[in-house]
C-alpha cells in the first residue's frame, strides 16, 4: 500500500495555541450534587421541593426509623430556622420509645458509599425542644440497618453545629446515614452532612477525589462554568427559591447558599459554588471561564427591563473584583475572608448561553460596554446559539463584530459523519473575534465518535489562529441521573470511568502544544463517502408529514426543471408524527411545491427528501424545536446532523404555500413567496487521514487520525530535525463500536511506546480506526517559546 508523506515544518511557528483545549463543567446529570461535590447526603437541608422536580418533597431521600415498638413523628418546619435562606428543617418527635427511633438518608444512587477504615466527617445543626434527652447518635449503616460505625453527641436547646468523625468497619456501597434520638421528646435537625475526609487536595467540604483527579489528569487549559442552560431561566430575583443562577448566592457558609431549582430538574445545593470553582481551577492549573446570565431568558421569555439592568451588570463587575481585586476592595476582601487573599487571575468572562434573540443582544451590549470600560483587559465572550449555521448563528457573529467581543461561544452537537466532513469548518475564520467552541460532541461514546472528535480537533488545532478555545460537552454524568447523553465521564456513587472520548480529549490536552506548525501531505488516498446513495443529488423518496401535529397537504407537484417533466399528486392528510411517501426521485434537480395546513397543535411541517429509510435521509423541518425553527437536517446511519437553522413558526390552521428546490446539493426553501433558507447540504466524506502538528518548547507533536476502515501507512518527515526521540501514544485495534464501561473501563485507552526519529523521518502505520500522537524532542535544538 502506498505510503502517504506528511512533512512538518518544525522551524516556523504558524500561530499560538494558548488556551485552546479545556473543559466545561455544568451541574447537569448530577455532575455536582451527587457527583463532583463530595457531599454524601442527598437533600441535606430538607429544601427539595416540587418546584425543583414534580416528584420532590422536603423529605425526599429520607426514611423514618421506627423499630422495636418505637414511634417517631416527623415533619418539616420553618419557624426560627438555622438560616432564612434555607428555612426548612426536620422536626423529629419520639412519641414511643422501645427500639431505634430516628431517620436515615439514602444518599445518591443505591445508597451512600463508604470504605473500610477511611474517615467521614458527619455534621449537622440540631437543637432539642422541651424536656428531651440531649443524646443523638449518628451512624453509617448498610441498607438493612446494620451499623458500620457510630458516634454519640449531646445537643443543646439552641441551634448549634455538631461534628463527629465516623470510620466504617467495612466497605459498603449501599449505605445509609442514620441519626437516632434517644427519646422521648422532640429534636430538630438541619444541614445534615457526611463528607469523606479524603477529598481532592484534602479540602474540607470539597470535591470527590476520583472524579476530580480524572479532570485534573486532562490538564485542561480552562474550565467553563457553571452552564450551559443552567444559567438562564428562573426568577429574576436572586433571593427567590427558583431564581436564575446568580453567582453571589453561591458563596460563604453553606447555610447561606439558597438551594436552588436547577434547570435540569433537580435541586442544586450550590455547595460547589464560585469560590470552590476558582479554587479548583487554580488547583488543576486551568484558567476560569465563568458564564453569567444577561438578565434574559429565552425559554420563559422573561427579561430584565433595560433600565433595570444595573444589578446584572454589577454581578459581572463584582465577579471580576471578587476574582482579581485587591484584598482591600469590597469583593476582594470577601475572597480573602474565604481563604484566598491572592487574586485568582481571571482573564475571560462569558455573557449568556445560546440566547440568540434581540433581547439578549441589547443586554449583552450593555454588559459588554460596562465591563470593558472598567476592565479593558478582560476578554468578553459573546454567544452564537446552538447551531453551526443560520440566523441565530449570524446574529451572534453580528453582535460580536459590533461589540468587538474577544470571542464568541458556538455550540453544536452533530453525528460523527458531520465532524469527519467538516474539519475545514474554521479554515476561513481569521477575525478579530475568535471562536470559543464552548460545547460540541458527536453524539456517542463509541470509539468511532471519539475518532470523529479527534479528527475535528486536528482542524481546531490547524485553525488556532481563528479558534481560541474549545471544550467538549457535557463533562460528567451520574449513571442513575441522566439528563443528557453522551458525556465525557460516567460515574456512580463509588466508581468512575472515562469514555473513549475522554482519552482523546486527554491526549489532545496533554499534548496540545504552544504553537501550531505547518504540514503538507503528498500521496493522499481518495476520500471515503459516508452517506448512502449518490453524492451529487438527493436520491430516494419524498415524504410529507407533521412534527407532533396533524397536517393536510394539497396542490402537490414535483417538477424536473431540466426536462420540464411535472407530476401532480393527490392531496392527503397525515396524523400526528406520521409521514407519507408519495414520490421517488433520482433527478439532479427538482422543485417540490405544495400547500399545507397544520390541523391542530404541534411543532409544524416536515418534508423528507433523499429518503432511503428512517436512518438515512434528509429533511426540512418547519417549526422544529418547540415550533420556533426551520432546520435542514440529515440522518446518516441514524446519526443526526443539523446543517442550518433559521427562525420559523408554523401557525395552526393557516395555509402555507411551500416550495423546496434542490439544485444538486443546494436546497432552497420558499414559503409564501419568501425565501427562508438556502443552504448547500454537502455530502459527508471521511478523509483518508487527518493530521496536525504543534510545538511545545523543544518538543514537536504530531497527531494522526485514521477514521476509515482502510489502513494508511505514513512517512512522517520532520523538516529541520535530524535526530529526535520521544513517545508515541497509540489508540488502535478497537472496533468502531467499542466503548468503555464500568465493567471494562480501560477497553479504549492509549498505549504508549518509545520512538526514535532517524534522518528526519519516521514510518508510522495507521491501521483502520486509529489515532496516534507522536511527541519527540529533537537532539541539539535550543528551547524556544512563542512570543506573547
Ligand atoms: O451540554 C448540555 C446543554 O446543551 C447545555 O446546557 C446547553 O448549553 C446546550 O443546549
Amino acid at each position: 500500500m502506498k505510503r502517504m508523506k506528511i512533512t512538518v515544518n518544525t522551524e516556523t511557528d504558524k500561530a499560538p495555541m494558548k488556551d485552546l483545549f479545556g473543559i466545561f463543567f455544568e451541574d447537569i446529570n448530577h455532575g455536582a450534587d451527587g457527583g463532583l461535590y463530595a457531599e454524601l447526603v442527598r437533600n441535606r437541608a430538607f429544601e427539595f421541593c416540587n418546584r425543583d422536580n414534580p416528584r420532590y418533597r422536603p423529605l425526599t431521600a429520607w426514611e423514618r426509623v421506627q423499630e422495636g415498638g418505637a414511634r417517631v413523628e416527623w415533619m418539616i418546619r420553618d419557624e426560627d430556622p438555622v438560616s432564612r435562606k434555607n428555612p426548612h428543617y426536620l422536626s423529629l418527635e419520639v412519641v414511643r420509645t422501645g427500639g431505634r427511633a430516628g431517620v436515615r438518608n439514602m444518599g445518591y444512587n443505591r445508597g451512600i458509599s463508604v470504605r473500610e477504615g477511611e474517615h467521614y466527617l458527619f455534621s449537622c445543626y440540631a437543637r432539642r425542644k422541651g424536656e428531651v434527652s440531649p443524646l443523638l447518635n449518628a451512624a453509617v449503616t448498610d441498607a438493612q440497618g446494620e451499623e458500620l460505625c457510630k458516634a454519640d453527641f449531646s445537643i443543646s436547646d439552641r441551634w448549634e453545629r455538631y461534628e463527629v468523625t465516623l470510620t466504617p468497619s467495612r466497605t459498603e456501597h449501599c449505605g445509609r446515614l442514620q441519626i437516632l434520638v434517644s427519646g422521648p421528646g422532640r429534636i430538630e435537625l438541619d444541614f445534615v452532612s457526611l463528607f469523606p475526609e479524603k477529598t481532592f487536595m484534602g479540602r474540607r467540604g470539597g470535591l470527590r477525589r476520583d472524579i476530580a483527579e480524572m479532570l485534573a489528569q486532562l490538564k485542561p487549559r480552562f474550565v467553563r462554568f457553571p452552564g450551559g442552560s443552567l444559567i438562564h431561566g428562573g426568577s429574576l430575583n436572586p433571593a427567590d427559591r427558583d431564581s436564575a443562577y446568580r453567582w453571589k448566592t453561591t458563596l460563604g457558609d453553606i447555610t447561606e447558599r439558597t438551594a436552588r431549582r436547577n434547570n435540569w430538574d433537580y435541586n442544586q445545593s450550590l455547595g460547589l459554588g464560585f469560590f470552590e470553582y476558582f479554587q479548583f481551577c487554580e488547583d488543576i492549573g486551568a484558567k476560569p471561564i465563568p458564564v453569567l446570565p444577561a438578565g434574559y431568558s429565552p425559554q420563559e421569555e422573561q427579561s430584565v427591563p433595560l433600565d433595570e439592568m444595573q444589578p446584572w451588570i454589577d454581578d459581572a463587575l463584582d465577579l471580576i473584583e471578587f476574582a482579581n481585586g485587591d484584598k482591600n476592595s469590597r469583593w476582594g476582601a470577601l475572597r480573602a475572608s474565604l481563604g484566598h487573599p491572592e487574586p485568582f487571575g481571571l482573564e475571560y468572562l462569558a455573557i449568556g448561553n445560546e440566547e440568540v434573540a434581540e433581547g439578549f443582544f441589547d443586554r449583552y451590549r450593555m454588559m459588554h460596554r460596562a465591563i470593558q470600560r472598567a476592565y479593558p483587559n478582560i476578554r468578553i465572550i459573546n454567544s452564537a446559539g446552538p447551531f453551526c449555521a443560520g440566523d441565530a448563528y449570524e446574529k451572534g457573529w453580528e453582535s460580536a463584530r459590533e461589540n468587538h467581543s474577544a470571542l464568541i461561544d458556538e455550540h453544536y452537537y452533530q453525528g460523527p459523519e458531520w465532524f469527519l466532513s467538516n474539519t475545514h469548518h474554521y479554515d476561513g475564520y481569521r477575525e478579530e473575534t475568535k471562536v470559543f467552541l464552548g460545547e460540541y460532541a458527536s453524539k456517542g461514546n463509541r470509539w468511532y465518535n471519539a475518532l470523529a472528535e479527534a479528527a475535528y480537533m486536528t482542524g481546531l488545532e490547524r485553525n488556532a489562529e481563528g479558534v481560541g478555545l474549545a471544550c467538549y460537552a457535557p463533562l460528567l454524568c451520574n449513571t442513575d441521573y441522566v439528563n443528557w447523553s453522551p458525556n465525557l465521564i460516567w460515574f456512580d456513587n463509588h466508581q468512575v470511568y472515562g469514555t473513549a472520548n475522554y482519552y482523546v480529549q486527554k491526549l489532545f490536552m496533554n499534548h496540545q502544544g504552544e504553537a501550531v506548525l505547518g504540514c503538507t501531505a503528498e500521496g493522499e488516498m481518495a476520500v471515503v463517502s459516508l452517506q448512502k446513495g449518490a453524492e451529487d443529488c438527493f436520491e430516494g423518496d419524498i415524504c410529507l408529514g407533521g412534527n407532533r401535529s396533524s397536517v393536510r397537504f394539497f396542490d402537490i407537484s414535483l417538477l424536473n426543471p431540466v426536462t420540464g417533466e411535472k407530476v401532480e399528486y393527490d392531496e392527503f392528510t397525515t396524523r400526528k408524527d406520521e409521514k407519507q411517501a408519495f414520490a421517488q426521485t433520482q433527478w439532479k434537480s427538482f422543485v417540490l411545491r405544495f400547500k399545507a395546513r397544520q390541523l391542530g397543535p404541534g411543532w409544524g411541517i416536515d418534508v423528507f427528501f433523499g429518503y432511503g429509510d428512517e436512518e438515512n435521509c434528509y429533511a426540512l423541518k418547519l417549526g422544529d424545536w418547540g415550533n420556533q425553527d426551520a432546520i435542514l437536517i440529515s440522518r446518516t446511519n441514524g446519526n443526526l446532523a443539523i446543517y442550518t437553522q433559521n427562525r420559523f413558526h408554523v401557525e395552526q390552521d393557516r395555509v402555507y404555500e411551500i416550495e423546496l428546490k434542490a439544485d444538486g446539493r443546494l436546497v432552497t426553501v420558499v414559503v409564501d413567496g419568501k425565501e427562508i433558507v438556502s443552504h448547500r447540504l454537502e455530502p459527508f466524506r471521511a478523509k483518508p487521514l487527518y493530521y496536525s502538528a504543534s510545538r511545545e518548547g523543544k518538543d514537536i507533536i504530531v497527531k494522526l487520525v485514521n477514521a476509515t476502515q482502510n489502513p494508511q501507512p505514513v512517512e512522517l518527515a520532520l523538516e529541520g530535525v535530524s535526530e529526535a526521540e520521544g513517545k508515541m501514544y497509540v489508540m488502535e485495534g478497537y472496533a468502531p463500536d467499542d466503548a468503555n464501561s464500568f465493567e471494562e473501563p480501560c477497553k479504549v485507552t492509549p498505549a504508549v511506546k518509545e520512538i526514535q526519529v532517524r534522518g528526519g523521518c519516521l514510518e508510522v502505520e495507521m491501521p483502520a480506526y486509529s489515532l496516534k500522537v507522536m511527541r519527540v524532542t529533537p537532539k541539539g535544538r535550543a528551547d524556544c517559546h512563542f512570543p506573547e
